[in-house]
């Protein structure tokens, strides 16, 4: 088989077969097939597309081309969920311990912040103390008993997807659905849960900016998980504006303690509802209905909380941050930033809000920057509310003083104001299974 032949037949339309993905993949991620030829051929995927069997066939080579986590020592249904990246997210922190309190064993391997979207592990590791490495037999042991462990990746998962991303990110194919569905689910395919749920962003925060390609990389995505033997689901949910009010570190940590007690904002519980029904649903824990009514029930009663607050402990962090959130981290400077207009807050460029946190140091530039822990935004006003000329509509907080000024820039030139209030958006816009797509 030849690397030039594979080349050629894509360029030129054709569908490829398992081997010559399997040859592609094995040579790139050995060093034998070089960059150039990868990168003929990823322009050729780009140009050309794959069918739903040429992607399943691609991700789970990719996921096969490193170490593989063998989830079977933890007993029950093995659940993970995955969000596209947004600004404000932190649902898993939510999801994860009212999934954990119903009976679903979530084994959650996360990631770190980059650019304007968040990251848990950073989030996770404001609370002081709380670790997210733990050896393979600590985080099986603490899933087993108590039915959540969030940590970061270990070992060398699937290498064929962090080259070929480096690859995809200096030669303009990023943004091409089978390769970005294939380098999500590779990984998601290798860390072995049984299902998937997947917490696709749509809007002007988002990876995907419009609906419909939000949908079509939702349904590339859960395609790739059935055809792979995990049941797998996605939403597509609003990334237009920040999920909840605040955005950084440990402000996320305190308002996702919050929403567990039952007091957070309405955006992030709803959405939060929603995705850990779904997940309950995939773990085959009951219908639609009452899988709804096992999360609401879950949040009400404090169980899910009391989950996240065994988690911390058992990771080896301060747990009284749940009953007081004031021993999170805090920045030494806060500057309230105020309406210059009454009418209402219209429109977010959620994008620029991301942009301005990481100017205040709650985020990563390159992969290599340090986060500060304390750092980020409060947002007191959300796009859709009523404004008056003087009201503080967001809180910068930054330990260095000299952030402040390009930040508050940098939020301000992302809000627009209007005299009319603007139409109500959807938090939830579609659920994509292996039966199709709802509109919701
Ligand atoms: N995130 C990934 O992991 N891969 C992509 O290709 C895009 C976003």
């Amino acid at each position: 088989m030849r690397m030039y032949d594979i080349i050629a037949k894509k360029r030129d339309g054709g569908t490829l077969t398992g081997e010559e993905i399997a040859f592609f993949v094995k040579g790139f991620t050995d060093g034998s097939i070089p960059d150039y030829q990868a990168s003929a051929l990823l322009m050729a995927i780009y140009l050309r597309g794959m069918d739903a069997e040429e992607t399943a066939r691609l991700t789970a080579c990719m996921a096969h081309s490193g170490d593989t986590v063998d989830l079977s020592a933890i007993g029950g249904v093995k659940a993970d969920k995955h969000s596209t990246g947004g600004v404000g997210d932190k649902t898993t922190l939510i999801v994860a311990p009212i999934a954990a309190a119903c009976g679903v064993r979530m084994a959650k391997m996360s990631g770190r912040g980059l650019g304007h979207t968040g990251g848990t592990l950073d989030k996770l590791e404001s609370i002081p103390g709380c670790s997210v490495s733990l050896t393979r037999e600590a985080f099986f042991r603490q899933v087993n008993e108590i039915g959540l462990a969030v940590v970061g990746q270990t070992g060398n998962l699937a290498p064929a997807d962090k080259k070929m991303y480096a690859l995809r990110d200096v030669t303009a194919t990023v943004s091409c659905v089978p390769l970005i569905a294939s380098s999500i689910m590779s990984k998601k395919l290798a860390s072995g849960a049984d299902c998937i749920l997947l917490d696709v962003k749509t809007g002007s925060g988002a990876f995907m900016k419009t609906l419909d390609d939000s949908i079509a990389l939702a349904r590339a995505m859960v395609d790739i998980g059935e055809h792979n033997g995990r049941r797998t689901a996605a939403l597509i949910t609003d990334m237009d504006t920040p999920l909840g009010h605040n955005i950084g570190n440990s402000l996320e940590v305190a308002e996702a303690v919050e929403t567990l007690r039952g007091a957070g904002p309405a955006d992030l519980t709803q959405v939060c509802l929603a995705l850990a029904a779904n997940l309950l649903w995939l773990a085959e824990k009951g219908g639609p209905d009452a899988c709804r009514a096992m999360a609401e029930d879950a949040l009400q009663s404090g169980a899910a909380l009391e989950k996240l607050r065994r988690m911390v402990a058992a990771q080896g962090g301060d747990s009284a941050v749940i009953d007081d959130p004031s021993r999170l981290p805090a920045a030494a400077h806060a500057r309230n930033v105020r309406c210059e207009r009454d009418g209402w807050l219209r429109a977010t460029d959620t994008e620029g809000i991301g942009v301005a946190a990481v100017l205040l140091g709650a985020g990563r530039e390159t992969k290599e920057s340090a986060v500060d822990l304390s750092a980020g935004i409060r947002l007191e006003k959300k796009a859709g509310d009523a404004v008056k000329q003087g009201d503080v509509f967001a809180t910068l907080y930054a330990n260095d003083a000299a952030r402040l000024d390009a930040a508050e820039e940098k939020l301000r030139a992302a809000l627009s104001f209007s005299d009319a209030p603007p139409a109500p958006r959807k938090l939830v816009f579609a659920r994509v299974d292996k039966n199709g797509v709802t509109r919701l």
